[in-house]
């Protein structure tokens, strides 16, 4: 079985690339940066240096990538502005990346999963598509927007033994969370009834069960993954 994971990299994805290798699917990492290929060479995976937010791009490695069993959904970017300074191309890059390389992705391979009538696709959001946040409007709504994508999805290729979720993680470890201010750390941490930020291996656990034999029943769903941040 192959599995597909964008932004590999680094951080959430990175860690769902090594979860899924231990499981013993064969992996392949879609990313811009070049440490995909240090860590494609760790696990033994393929790496590709792909756009997810080129249509043209996703769609010509898809071709030469070939059929897979399992797309993970993962890569995304932030550009946090409160709107009133928000400038067109911050609204457009995080739309492109967060939403539209979703739909990229999915349109790629949703036919070879189709043709195998089997099929598992997992989508990384996040609690601020669910709560919002200020300074994150773009952000917010690309990550609400994978939400009704999923429930779409998961409603239209059910019946080809497809599943469709997406996660919402809250507040993990990574370089992105990285650039948070302390004081904003420190009030994040605050407001977790587990008192601490989850961690990327927690995030890969999930999407190791969402793809096994023991989620079949699961589809269309978005499951928190925040100690209970937003509840
Ligand atoms: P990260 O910034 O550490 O890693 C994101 C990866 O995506 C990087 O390797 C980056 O090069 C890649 N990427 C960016 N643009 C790309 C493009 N156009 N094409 C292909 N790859 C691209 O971020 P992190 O924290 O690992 O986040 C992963 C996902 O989880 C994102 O979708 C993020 O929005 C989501 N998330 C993260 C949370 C957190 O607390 N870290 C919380 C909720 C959601």
């Amino acid at each position: 079985m192959i599995a597909l994971v964008t932004g590999g990299a680094r951080g959430i994805g990175k860690a769902i690339a090594q979860k899924l290798k231990a499981d013993g699917l064969k992996i392949i990492i879609w990313d811009i940066v070049d440490e995909g290929s240090d860590i494609a060479k760790a696990i033994d995976a393929l790496f590709m240096k792909v756009d997810i937010a080129s249509f043209k791009d996703v769609t010509s490695a898809a071709k030469s990538t070939g059929d897979i069993d399992i797309l993970i959904n993962n890569a995304g970017i932030n550009r946090d502005k409160l709107l009133l300074r928000m400038q067109e191309e911050d609204w457009d890059n995080v739309l492109n990346i967060n939403l539209k390389g979703v739909f990229n992705c999915t349109r790629a391979f949703l036919p070879g999963m189709i043709k195998k009538k089997w099929g598992r696709i997992v989508n990384i959001s996040s609690i601020i598509g669910i709560i919002g946040n200020r300074g994150q409007s773009n952000y917010a709504a690309s990550k609400a927007g994978i939400i009704g994508f999923t429930k779409s999805i998961a409603k239209e290729v059910g019946i080809r033994n497809i599943t469709c979720n997406t996660i919402a993680p809250g507040y993990i470890e990574t370089e992105m969370t990285g650039q948070l201010t302390e004081e904003v750390k420190k009030a994040y941490i605050e407001s977790i009834p587990l008192k601490r930020p989850g961690t990327p291996g927690e995030v890969a656990d999930l999407v190791s069960f969402l793809i096994s034999e023991k989620a079949n029943y699961i589809t269309g769903q978005t499951i928190h993954l925040d100690g209970g941040m937003v509840m």
